[in-house]
């Protein structure tokens, strides 16, 4: 297959096969996304896996349905319903954005890259994140799972971290301007459920067709982990 339908395959497989986790809207659904979901998943998902998280977002928006909610909680609620998910930096950056939002956006999240990095707990992970997911931004989005499909499909030999920068530059070209969030969720579920780190199961990988590491052992090794 032709490179350029590289994001073609990978939605035609992500419309079949999309995980249904909470903060999603499923693909082919004309529902909007909720920006406050997207970005409340998001800083729970930094560190911490979809399984661990499921439960607790699902606490959470029943505790605050909206940002407004969230805001105007209290810090000891907040922090209480945390417990468990670590890393408490995330509950108080969460409390700050929250009231940051409500106070200096009118309640509603800046709709690019830029606004959202400049929110307390968001950086560039999440900036981009949320500007595809929730508000169709062509960002390049890249978290560790992307960052294994990436390196092995172009056959990145560079180690981490410093791949970072050739696998942003080698995922750039492909974001499509008409569904970028569901492109990078479907490089999400990709590297979840068939780029694994020890297993990857290529046979039923959607764009194996033009994988520089395809069924080799080439696969399992990349990315190349930094050294220590
Ligand atoms: N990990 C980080 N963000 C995610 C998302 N939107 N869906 C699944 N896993 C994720």
């Amino acid at each position: 297959a032709a490179t350029g339908d590289f994001a073609n395959r990978l939605l035609d497989w992500y419309d079949r096969e999309a995980r249904t986790l909470p903060w999603r809207v499923p693909p082919g659904s004309r529902a909007v996304p909720d920006p406050y979901r997207v970005w409340l998943a998001e800083i729970m998902l930094q560190q911490t896996t979809v399984a661990a998280v499921t439960g607790y977002f699902t606490g959470f928006t029943a505790l605050w349905p909206t940002l407004a909610d969230l805001a105007a909680a209290d810090d000891a609620d907040v922090m209480a319903a945390w417990a468990g998910l670590g890393y408490y930096a995330r509950a108080r950056n969460l409390l700050a954005c929250a009231r940051a939002v409500v106070a200096d956006h009118g309640g509603h999240f800046p709709d690019d890259e830029a606004g959202l990095r400049a929110l307390p707990g968001i950086g560039d992970y999440t900036a981009a994140a949320v500007a595809a997911i929730a508000f169709g931004r062509p960002a390049v989005v890249v978290d560790a799972n992307i960052e294994r499909v990436v390196a092995r499909h172009r056959r990145i030999e560079v180690p981490l971290p410093a791949a970072k920068r050739a696998i942003r530059a080698a995922l750039a070209p492909f974001v499509p301007a008409a569904r970028p969030g569901d492109f990078a969720q479907a490089l999400m579920d990709l590297g979840a459920r068939i780029c694994t780190p020890r297993a990857p199961d290529c046979a039923h990988c959607p764009i194996a067709d033009d994988c520089r590491v395809r069924g080799t052992s080439d696969a399992v090794r990349l990315p190349v982990k930094p050294p220590r």
